[in-house]
Parts: structure tokens; sequence; C-alpha cells
């Protein structure tokens, strides 16, 4: 049967698919862990995962050291934050331009409450629709120079939903090998094949394209504007002419991209200065520059048009929160009005960057975005030194294998507008000092 005869799939095929997903749970592309010693019952707490996880904390309390994960923070996690009611610098929250908690940005959020309370009460379609929907659709489709845009309720499940809806069977998904897990599912659950390339390497997914376009009715390439594991940025041009050369499409995650890359933030499409409409799928998130929660899908107006009326994730879904929307709209009216944030920003990264890597540490490949990762190896230099720092007044996330290859544990510091060269100073010399401590 041809891909363009094959039928999409149905309903039942789809749960059975998202059945078989949640039985998975693991990335498609993490090392497998070696199968359970004992055979396991059935119920919920004999699942292998849950034992590995068991096995993960164990090892955690065996170093003596705290629990880095779920430390609630007391008031605005910003560059500065409290936990636990300690101020510290704060490296570890996507708080890009410093929108969430700015005042502005609540008000709005407040003043949507007061007209609108609290939900959206409904999905979209049905009579969860406000004003404030549209505005801030119209808004980022502005931004993106696109013909529309459509926003859904998590970013996360923006990609789930997308990506599952508009692919199918007989359809090929090429992948940077690095992309967001909820491009993964997305794939998945489209039942498209998957194909990862390496990391950035556009020469590789020509020659995959060469190789493999053929045989498949549509092909999605799927890239993001900023890679948070390393904090590098893919040639976008290349990327295009790629899915020019091969007739397929080209979809850009900009969770870290957008108010962070180009001169006005614009992300990397203003970065590249390629044509917005190049693109065929913008999408990104409100949860880190825009201080709100949700996700986006920049587009055509038809494509908009069909997933508002079609796609799971939105139709079956709750409308965004009216002050989730007023917040984000803020946020990129604020973004627009102050380059000068995103310039800070770029400058704070760039400095603290500098100083790793004059100071002989391996930081990442990237130069342009608020990620910079301090590459420790070892996963018990990572967790130790998270915690000296810590004890220091520093909050920053250690990451560990398997969300990384097993020699590649990191600190990951996420910049923020708003945080001082003297907090960059302060910073770069409390590393040095614990990682003096520790030889
Ligand atoms: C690249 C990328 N895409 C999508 C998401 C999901 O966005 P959200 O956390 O807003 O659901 C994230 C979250 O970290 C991300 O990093």
């Amino acid at each position: 049967m041809s891909a363009e005869t094959k039928p999409a799939l149905t309903d039942e095929e789809k749960r059975a698919r998202v059945k078989a997903l949640l039985q998975s749970r693991r990335r498609p592309d993490a090392p497998k862990s070696p199968a359970p010693a004992q055979p396991t019952g059935t119920g919920l707490h004999d699942l292998p995962g849950v034992q590995e996880l068991a096995a993960r904390k164990a090892a955690l309390a065996a170093r003596r050291l705290p629990n880095p994960y779920f430390q609630p923070h007391d008031g605005v996690a910003g560059a500065h934050s409290v936990i636990a009611g300690r101020e510290l610098i704060n490296f570890a929250s996507y708080n890009y331009l410093g929108w969430c908690g700015d005042d502005r940005v609540s008000a709005a959020a407040r003043a949507a409450i007061d007209r609108h309370g609290t939900s959206a009460s409904a999905s979209r379609i049905a009579s969860g629709e406000r004003p404030l929907h549209r505005e801030l659709e119209q808004a980022l489709a502005a931004h993106y120079g696109t013909e529309d845009c459509v926003v859904f309720v998590s970013g996360h499940a923006t990609n789930v939903t997308v990506i599952g809806h508009l692919l199918e069977p007989g359809d090929l998904i090429l992948h940077d090998a690095l992309i967001h897990n909820s491009a993964l599912l997305g794939a998945q659950l489209s039942g498209a094949r998957r194909l990862p390339f390496p990391h950035n390497d556009w020469a590789e997914l020509d020659r995959l394209l060469t190789a493999h376009r053929a045989a498949h009715h549509r092909v999605l390439i799927i890239i993001e504007g900023v890679y948070s594991m390393d904090g590098d940025v893919p040639d976008l041009s290349q990327f295009i002419a790629l899915k020019k050369k091969h007739d397929a499409l080209l979809m850009v995650d900009e969770a870290h991209s957008l108010g962070v890359l180009g001169a006005h933030g614009g992300g990397i499409g203003e970065h590249c200065a390629v044509q917005p409409t190049d693109v065929d799928l913008w999408m990104g998130t409100l949860s880190k520059t825009l201080a709100s929660c949700g996700g986006y899908i920049c587009a055509s107006h038809d494509v908009v048009e069909y997933l508002k009326y079609t796609a799971p994730g939105f139709l079956y879904s709750v409308g965004l929160a009216p002050p989730l929307a007023a917040a984000a709209l803020c946020a990129l009216q604020l973004t627009h009005e102050n380059p000068d944030r995103v310039q800070a920003l770029r400058e704070r990264a760039g400095s603290l960057r500098t100083q790793f890597r004059a100071a002989g540490w391996k930081v990442g490949p990237g130069e342009h975005s608020a990620v910079v990762p301090l590459i420790l190896g070892d996963p018990d230099r990572a967790l130790h030194l998270a915690h000296a720092l810590f004890t220091a007044g520093i909050n920053v996330q250690p990451i560990l294998p398997p969300a990384v290859e097993p020699n590649q544990a990191r600190l990951r510091f996420f910049l923020s507008a708003l945080h001082t060269p003297a907090d960059i100073s302060l910073t770069v010399r409390a590393v040095g000092a614990q990682l003096e401590q520790s030889h």
C-alpha cells in the first residue's frame, strides 16, 4: 500500500499507541536499564521504573547529600530566590528576562482574574474562548511574522499533540538527537517513522533525506532554537536550505530562544535573519521568557485553524487560563519594549561563559544562549559541587545521567537579565574555591 493510500489511524489505534507509550515511559533514545533481577508482580509498585527510581534515590542518600530536587522556593524565582528562608543567587529558573515577578506582568494577570476569574472553565471551542486568547495569539503571530497562532495549555502537550496529530504512518520525522522529550513523544504518537540525526549535523541530515525521503509521504524535520543541555544554537539557514531541497517541513522549538536570541529577543529567526515563512511550524512555550504557562504554534492560517478544530490536546482540553494568557501577553509586549533586557541577558551569560573558560573549566559549546553548562563529567563531582554552591548561597541544578551521557554530568546555569555583574563574579569565585578544595 502506498503512503498516500494508507488510512489514517483510527481512534482505537491511537489509544493503543498512547497506552504503549505510557507503558514504555522512557525516552526512546535513553540507554536501556538492565532488566530487573526478580520477576515482578502486576501492581503499580512493581513497575521496573519504580524500583529504578528507588535505587537512584538510595544512591543519592548513600552519598550523604540532601536531595537537590523539588526544593520549594518561597517567593519569585528570578535572578535571586529565597529557599528555606535563605536568599540565594539563582541559576535554576528560566525567568530569562525577569518578567515573572515583574509588577506589570503580575498586575495584568490580576486584572484578568478580576474580569474572568482563574479558569477558562471549558475548551475554547465550547465556551472557553476569552478575548485575551486571540490578543495573545495575534501578538505571537505578529512577533513571528506568520499568518496565525494557536496557544495550548502546556508547552510539553503542544509538541505531543501537534506532532502526534499532524504526522501519520507513512510519514517520516527526522529530529536532532538532542530534541526535547515532548517532541519525541509526539513523534512516537504520530506513528510516523522516526530517525534521529546527530546533534546539529545538517550534513548528516542531508544524507538521511537523500536516502529516505522518496519512501515517505510527508517529512518533518524538528530542531530547537537553543538546546538546553549544551546551550548551543543550530545553523537555521542550513536546515531551511535542506527542507527546501528535499520537499520537507520544518518545525523549530523556541522554548529557550524566544527573548534570548536576536537583537530584540525575536528568537532564532531574528538571530539567523531568515524569512519567517521558511519555517512551517514555530513552536514555543509560555513558561520561560513569557513568565506564564502554556505553549504555542505560529504557522499559516490554514494549519492553525486545522489544529484549533481537530488537535486533541486543544479541542479536548480547557482553554488557557485567563491570567496566564494576560501574563504572557504583557511579558511579550515588555520584551518588545525593552531590548536592553535581552542585551543584558546575553552579556551576563557571555561573561559567565568567558570567565569559566578563562579559568580553564569545561563549558558547553554554546555562544549566544542564556544556558551555560559547566561540564564536570563525574556525577558525584556535579552533585557535590551543586551542594557546596548551595551552602555558599548559589542555587544551580546538577544534571546527571541518564539526562546526559554517563561521563557528561554537569551544572547547568540559566542566566537572567536581572543577574548583576557582581552575581557573576561572586559565582565564578565560589566555583573556583569549591573546585580547588575538592582537588
Ligand atoms: C525545548 C523544550 N520544548 C518544550 C518544553 C516544554 O515546555 P513547558 O515546560 O512549558 O511545558 C521544554 C521545557 O523545558 C523545552 O525545554
